[in-house]
């Protein structure tokens, strides 16, 4: 339980990430040092623009950083792969397929090798019922809401089983009431298949209910790591018990307090 393979299962190592722009280069990412366990789940959490987005493209391989590297089960991360599948902030679906064609095409990509068609449609209507779309599950991306785009997102991450599991604000777009049941299915399915999740959140709540640690970014530009809270509250969580207990309210207040009294407000020209 203690292998190096084990508590250093995605390294990110003096990470830096430096964008070209017309007013020349600019540092988004600085000296990011990061150890995630295996089956750890760990939030990013900071103010509009400073960089959770580029750190969370950086883990996928959708972009390489300009220094440092990231290693992932032992190896560079060097382009993205079906072990490490994103949500992303804002939902990318394939316009001409159905929600359910979207979602089919990750599990076709991940499963086709070893499994028939029908038990691939199978795990493509397991995974929309889950995320509460069977209904909708045949509507073209522009029939259906914002929310519900977000979701075909989720289905389509959850059902390729990815060993690392990459939200970039997974659940700002819904009402209360589904995110609120989302985050409880999505600890269920995290607590059955021990992955690995990195979530951007801007929520404090939802931070503290998911994360086994919340990484705690300062402003850009040059953003670095500030802060990281081990959240140790016990498994499984239950968001009523938990919102009456202290330790859950001061890990809340730890979070809020970064980012409202140390990090301040960021200025806003420089987002
Ligand atoms: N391709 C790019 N070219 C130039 N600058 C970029 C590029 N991508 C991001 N940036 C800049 O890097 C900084 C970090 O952006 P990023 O999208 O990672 O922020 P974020 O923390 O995800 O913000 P938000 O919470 O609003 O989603 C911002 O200042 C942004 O303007
Ligand atoms: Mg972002």
């Amino acid at each position: 339980m203690t292998s190096p393979q084990f508590d250093r299962y995605l390294m990110i190592e003096d990470v830096q990430q430096t964008f070209k722009t017309k007013k020349g280069p600019f540092i988004a990412l600085k000296n990011i040092n990061l150890n995630i366990r295996k089956g750890e789940f760990v939030s990013l959490i900071g103010h509009s623009g400073c960089g959770k987005s580029t750190l969370l493209n950086l883990i996928a391989g959708l972009t390489m950083p300009s220094a440092g590297r990231l290693i992932c089960a032992g190896r560079e991360i060097a382009g993205p792969g079906p072990s490490r599948a994103v949500v992303f902030q804002n939902h990318s679906l394939l316009p001409w397929l159905s929600c359910f064609e979207n979602v089919y095409l990750g599990v076709e990509r991940v499963f086709a090798a070893g499994e028939s068609k029908k038990q691939l449609q199978e795990r493509t209507a397991a995974a929309m019922a889950l995320v509460g779309l069977t209904e909708s599950q045949h509507k073209m991306p522009h029939e259906v809401s914002g929310g519900m785009k977000q979701r075909v997102g989720i289905a389509r991450a959850l059902a390729m089983e990815p060993q690392v599991l990459l939200l970039d604000e997974p659940f700002g777009a819904l009402d209360a009431l589904t995110r609120a049941n989302l985050q409880d299915e999505l600890m269920k399915i995290m607590a059955a298949t021990q992955s690995t999740a990195v979530m951007v959140t801007h929520d404090v709540d939802e931070a503290v209910l998911l994360s086994d640690r919340i990484v705690m970014m300062t402003n850009g530009p040059a953003a670095q790591i500030g802060e990281v809270l081990a959240v140790e509250l016990p498994r499984p969580r239950d968001r009523v018990e938990l919102a009456n207990n202290q330790h859950y309210q001061d890990y809340r207040t730890a979070v809020i307090d970064f980012l409202y009294r140390k990090q301040g407000k960021p200025a806003l020209a420089a987002a």
